[in-house]
C-alpha cells in the first residue's frame, strides 16, 4: 500500500535539532571497518535501509557486525583477504552507493558474486563503473551491458591504471579506489569536477597510503587497514530540508548541531547564500578528521539567482530542494548542468518539473538543467516517483503552499531519513 503524506502551510521552525547520521559516511564505514584488522567502533550509523542493507551484505559475507545500540556498530574487521563469498545474492536495495562501491570491492575477490537492486536501482546506469573496473582487469556481466543484476567474477588479478572518470561521481571515484587497494601497482584516478572524498580520507585515517587533492586521487594496491573508531557526523544532505524550511516559512529560527561541513557538500549553503539565505555556522570543529559545525537558520526572503555550475558536484543531492527555494524565490532562478540529476533514484528534474508545475510554478526545463520563475505554489497532488528526496522536497514545498498538498509514495524516505516527519513536526511543519 501507498505511504502518502499531506503537508499544509505552517507557521514557523524553532527549536534545536539533530539529523540522522551522514548516508556516505555510514556505507564507507561500514566497509572499511570490514576490510581492517580488529575491531572499529562507529558511532551515528545511520539506521536508513540503504546503510543497513550495506551492513547485511557485509554480515552475508562473513563480517561480524554488532549493534550494541541504535546508531552504534561495532564491525569484527576480517582484514583485506577475509571476506566469504555467498552464495545468494547481495541486496543493495535503493542504494547507488552500496552496488556502485561494492562493485569495485567484489570485483577483487577470489569468489563470485551477485548484486541485485530494489525497481529504481535496477534502472540506474552501471556501464560508468563496469567499463573502468573491466581496464583494471574485473569482469562483471550486468544485464544489457548496464544494469543490475550485476554478476561479478572472482578470480581476476587486477592491476592500477592511470583513469580519467568522465562523470563527476564520488561513487564512481569510490568503486575503483575499493578495486585499486587489491590492485597491483598504482592506480591514479582524475575526475572532471571533485567529489565528495569520504573514501580517500577514511582510507587515510585507518592507515593506507594515499595522497589525494581536490579531482585526482592516487592509490596503491597491497597495504593493511587498521581498525579504528569513527565517529559520523549528521548528513548535510537530510539537513536541507530543514534548512530550506526553515528559510522559507516566516518566523522561523533554528538551529542544527553537528552536521558535516566537508567543502564538497557545502554547495546548497552556498547557493542558499547567494539566495539571501541567512545561515551562520557555528562551532566549526573537527571530528574523526571530518569538518563539522551547528548551523542557525533564520528566515529571509530568498531571490532567485544563476546557480554558479561550480557548486552543482557539491549539492548534488540537494538540487531538489533548492529547486523548491527557487519556486518560492522572487524572481528567475536559472540552473544548468544538471544531466547527473536524470541518473539519480528518479529522474530528478522531470521529477521535480512535473511536480512544481502541478503546483502551478512556471518552470522550463531542458536536458541539463531548469529555468524557475519563482513566486507562489498552490497546494496539489504530488508523485514522488518512490523518490526519498523528492518526497521531502514537497514537503517543504507544501509548508508554503495555499492549501493541502498530497504527496503519494513517500515509503523510501526510509532510506536516508528515518524518523523525518516525527522530526520536521516536532520543529513545527504541518505533516500527516
Ligand atoms: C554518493 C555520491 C553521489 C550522491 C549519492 C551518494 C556517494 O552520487 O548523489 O547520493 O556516497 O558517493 P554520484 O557519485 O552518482 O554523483
Amino acid at each position: 500500500m501507498s505511504l502518502d503524506w499531506k503537508a499544509s502551510r505552517s507557521a514557523g521552525l524553532q527549536g534545536t535539532f539533530t539529523v540522522p547520521g551522514d548516508k556516505s559516511i555510514s556505507h564507507r564505514a561500514i566497509m572499511l571497518a570490514a576490510l581492517a584488522e580488529g575491531e572499529s567502533r562507529i558511532e551515528g550509523f545511520l539506521e536508513g535501509e540503504d546503510t543497513r542493507a550495506t551492513a547485511r551484505i557485509f554480515s552475508q559475507l562473513g563480517v561480524r557486525i554488532e549493534t550494541p545500540d541504535a546508531h552504534t556498530r561495532i564491525v569484527h574487521g576480517t582484514g583485506l583477504h577475509g571476506l566469504k563469498g555467498s552464495s545468494e545474492p547481495l541486496d543493495c536495495g535503493n542504494a547507488g552507493t552500496g552496488m556502485r562501491l561494492l562493485a569495485g570491492l567484489l570485483s577483487a575477490q577470489a569468489f563470485d558474486s551477485v548484486l541485485v537492486g530494489d525497481a529504481s536501482l535496477s534502472k540506474r546506469p552501471m556501464a560508468r563503473v563496469i567499463g573502468l573496473l573491466e581496464a583494471m582487469g574485473a569482469r562483471i556481466d550486468a544485464r544489457d551491458g548496464n544494469f543490475a543484476p550485476l554478476r561479478i567474477h572472482g578470480g581476476q588479478a587486477l592491476h592500477g591504471q592511470v583513469m580519467d572518470s568522465r562523470v563527476a561521481s564520488a561513487q564512481v571515484k569510490s568503486a575503483l579506489i575499493f578495486a585499486a587497494l587489491y590492485a597491483e601497482g598504482e592506480t591514479v584516478i582524475s575526475e572532471p569536477r571533485p567529489t565528495r572524498d569520504y573514501t580517500e580520507s577514511m582510507l587515510k585515517a585507518l592507515g593506507w597510503p594515499i595522497t589525494f587533492e581536490p579531482g585526482r586521487v592516487s592509490v596503491h594496491g597491497g597495504g593493511r587497514l587498521q581498525a579504528g573508531n569513527i565517529r559520523i557526523p549528521g548528513d548535510m544532505s537530510s539537513a536541507a530540508f530543514l534548512i530550506a524550511a526553515a528559510l522559507l516559512i516566516p518566523g522561523s529560527d533554528i538551529t542544527l548541531r553537528n552536521i558535516g561541513i566537508n567543502p564538497r557538500r557545502t554547495g546548497v549553503l552556498q547557493a542558499f547564500k547567494l539566495m539571501g539565505g541567512d545561515i551562520r555556522l557555528h562551532h566549526e570543529r573537527l571530528e574523526s578528521g571530518e569538518s563539522v559545525a551547528d548551523l542557525r537558520i533564520r528566515h529571509s526572503e530568498l531571490h532567485g539567482i544563476e546557480l554558479p555550475e561550480v557548486l552543482v558536484p557539491d549539492m548534488i543531492d540537494e538540487c531538489p530542494i533548492f529547486f523548491i527555494a527557487a519556486a518560492l524565490a522572487k524572481g528567475e532562478t536559472r540552473a544548468f548542468g544538471l544531466s547527473e540529476l536524470r541518473v539519480k533514484e528518479s529522474d530528478r528534474i522531470a521529477s521535480m518539473v512535473k511536480g512544481l508545475r502541478s503546483m502551478g510554478a512556471q518552470v522550463e526545463e531542458s536536458p541539463d538543467g531548469v529555468v524557475i520563475a519563482g513566486g507562489r505554489l498552490a497546494g496539489a497532488a504530488i508523485d514522488s516517483f518512490e523518490d526519498h528526496r523528492i518526497a521531502m522536497s514537497f514537503a517543504v514545498a507544501g509548508q508554503c503552499a495555499e492549501g493541502v498538498t498530497v504527496i503519494r509514495d513517500c515509503a523510501n524516505v526510509a532510506t536516508s531519513f528515518p524518523g523525518f516527519v516525527e522530526l520536521a513536526r516536532s520543529a513545527g511543519m504541518n505533516l500527516e
